[in-house]
């Protein structure tokens, strides 16, 4: 301790940092708290006795100071999501006498009264700063083709050999089936054997755009446009897309005003920039694809009929895995091998008690759910085969823990989560995510699948719910 230092007394200190704006948590090399104050605590419903000992994100939401521990690189002012409030975080490693010994964290609580106004206008920052994100990175992703298209089943053979065929076509298509079971990479692979291969492939996430940027996302802005608006305007999705595809998935999620819009552009093959002068000519395929049934929806009022038949003159139907069950084994030994690169790991292979329960299971989540089961699996594995203990406890136990949805009448003090009541000892992060899931679940079966609907119901934004469903492979 220094000089200046020896000169406050210990009782002081803890004071002095309650009094500080900030909250603080000190980590030790390998991530495990030595200190936390005590108005932290109390924000995470916790004390320091039981705190402290344990792993960081074990006890914050969030947390990477157990990261900022091993790589000693600061992170200043970043966002992080706490108890459903978004806080302003910085973590320091802590260096002494040029090793690295741990890190601190502080994270600011904006105070009361502001805190509705900060948090509104933080959290659509953050829809805004995620939807880019996600949109960069697709960008970056590589390219598929029908061979990265896995399975020898006869329907899946039939599929994808349709899709190939008619890829030369310039007519729309709609890609339909459950979540996870492949469209965006038919969408790619229509694209890539097409003769438009040599332009833009342009996917547009119509769930994950923000209400508000929709007719500027597609059809660009001119100069002066909007206050904030970046000099010289800037292109639509559909402008870049020109020559190319353009890939409207979730359609299903597009607000009917867009989707009058979406019409027009499509008939007159003209866009109009926002606050523009003139319309621009465009030529374009269109790939659409939903995994909500877009005839109800019409039948309902909730999609435009002119819109599905322009939409539906190809339409394309993915099966779900347990449609064809043959395809599992191929399909895992498939992404084992592409996992295995990324891990380093060579030669997995899965055990017949694992093979057997895969083909029990329904796959919900289908392809995706099989991707994270062996990502998991993979990261837990110690030798070469995934046994029994290295799926989730879903899969484990199948007839314990069911995912299977139903509505369930509202959790009840006595009986919070309903279901969760007969299912063993799970940690506190998996029971909070099974609930989410549920919540997720149910207010989907409410609301017949519609995703904007259930994330208002559920009082949060559209990006965060759509995130959420991706986690859970809803
Ligand atoms: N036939 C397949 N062979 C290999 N991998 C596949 C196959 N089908 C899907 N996948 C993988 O499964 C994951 C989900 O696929 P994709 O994103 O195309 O699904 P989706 O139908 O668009 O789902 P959602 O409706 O949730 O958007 C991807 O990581 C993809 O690489
Ligand atoms: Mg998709």
């Amino acid at each position: 301790m220094s000089t200046t230092m020896k000169n406050i007394p210990q009782t002081w200190l803890e004071e002095i940092i309650r009094l500080s704006i900030e909250r603080l948590v000190i980590v030790d090399r390998h991530g495990v708290i030595v200190y936390i104050d005590s108005d932290y605590c109390e924000f995470l419903g916790t004390t320091a006795e039981k705190a402290i000992g344990q792993l960081a994100p074990d006890i914050i939401e969030n947390s990477r100071m157990h990261i900022v521990a091993k790589t000693g690189k600061e992170e200043i002012e970043e966002i992080q999501p706490i108890n459903g409030s978004v806080m302003i975080a910085n973590r320091y490693p802590i260096f002494i006498d040029g090793e690295l010994v741990g890190a601190m964290g502080t994270v600011m609580f904006p105070n009361p009264e502001n805190l509705m106004h900060y948090n509104h206008k933080i959290q659509s920052l953050v829809e805004e700063l995620n939807f880019y994100k996600t949109k960069a990175e697709k960008e970056l992703k590589s390219k598929y083709s029908f061979k990265d298209l896995t399975g020898n089943s006869r329907n899946f053979r039939g599929v994808k050999a349709f899709a190939e065929r008619i890829s030369v076509s310039d007519s729309s298509v709609l890609l339909t089936g459950e979540s996870g079971t492949g469209k965006e990479l038919f969408a790619h692979a229509i694209h890539n054997s097409s003769l438009r291969r040599n332009h833009q492939f342009v996917p547009i996430n119509c769930a994950a755009i923000p209400e508000e940027l929709f007719e500027s996302e597609l059809f660009g802005y001119a100069d002066g446009a909007f206050t904030g608006s970046k000099k010289g305007g800037k292109k639509g999705l559909f402008e870049v897309a020109n020559n190319g595809t353009v890939f409207l998935d979730e359609i299903g999620e597009m607000p009917l005003f867009m989707q009058s819009k979406l019409l027009r552009a499509l008939q007159e093959k003209e866009i109009h920039p926002v606050g523009g002068q003139k319309n621009i000519r465009v030529d374009l395929r269109v790939i659409a694809a939903t995994n909500r049934d877009l005839e109800k929806m019409v039948e309902e009022g909730s999609f435009r009929q002119d819109l599905y038949y322009r939409l539906n003159v190809i339409h394309i139907e993915i099966p779900a895995l347990r449609e064809r069950k043959e395809d599992i084994e191929s399909i895992s030994n498939e992404l084992l091998m592409k996992l295995g690169k990324r891990f380093y790991r060579t030669g997995i292979e899965l055990s017949t008690e694992v093979l057997n329960r895969f083909h029990q299971h329904s796959w919900p989540g289908n392809v995706r759910e099989l991707e994270n089961v062996l990502e998991r699996a993979i990261n837990l594995l110690d030798g070469n085969k995934v046994e029994l203990a290295h799926l989730p406890l879903y899969l484990r136990d199948q007839e314990v823990v069911n995912f299977q949805p139903e509505v369930h009448v509202p959790a009840s003090p006595e009986n919070p989560l309903n279901q969760a009541a007969s299912t063993p000892v799970l940690t506190l992060k998996e029971t909070l995510a099974q609930a989410e899931k549920l919540a997720l679940q149910n207010t989907l079966l409410l609301t017949n699948g519609n995703k904007l609907e259930a994330a208002k119901l559920l009082g949060i934004g559209k990006t965060s719910f759509y995130e959420k469903c991706k986690l859970y492979q809803l």
